[in-house]
């Protein structure tokens, strides 16, 4: 499913550059993409959070 359309990015894509990401920028410059109407910002950043809790989640199980 597209996210942005501006820069016909994908969920999935978005989601595999916001891993380990710091910023919404961050996640474009991994794309090769600049945000343009900035509509999907909001779904980026959750992406981003979403990416922090699964890997401290992941860390929590292996201690
Ligand atoms: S939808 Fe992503 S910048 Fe416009």
């Amino acid at each position: 499913m597209y996210v942005c359309l501006c820069n016909a990015l994908k969920d999935r894509q978005l989601a595999a550059a916001a891993d380990g990401a710091k910023s919404v920028g961050e996640v474009f410059r991994r794309c090769e993409a600049r945000p343009q109407c900035g509509k999907c910002l909001p779904d980026v950043a959750k992406m981003i959070e979403t990416a922090r809790e699964c890997s401290g989640a992941l860390m929590i199980a292996a201690e």
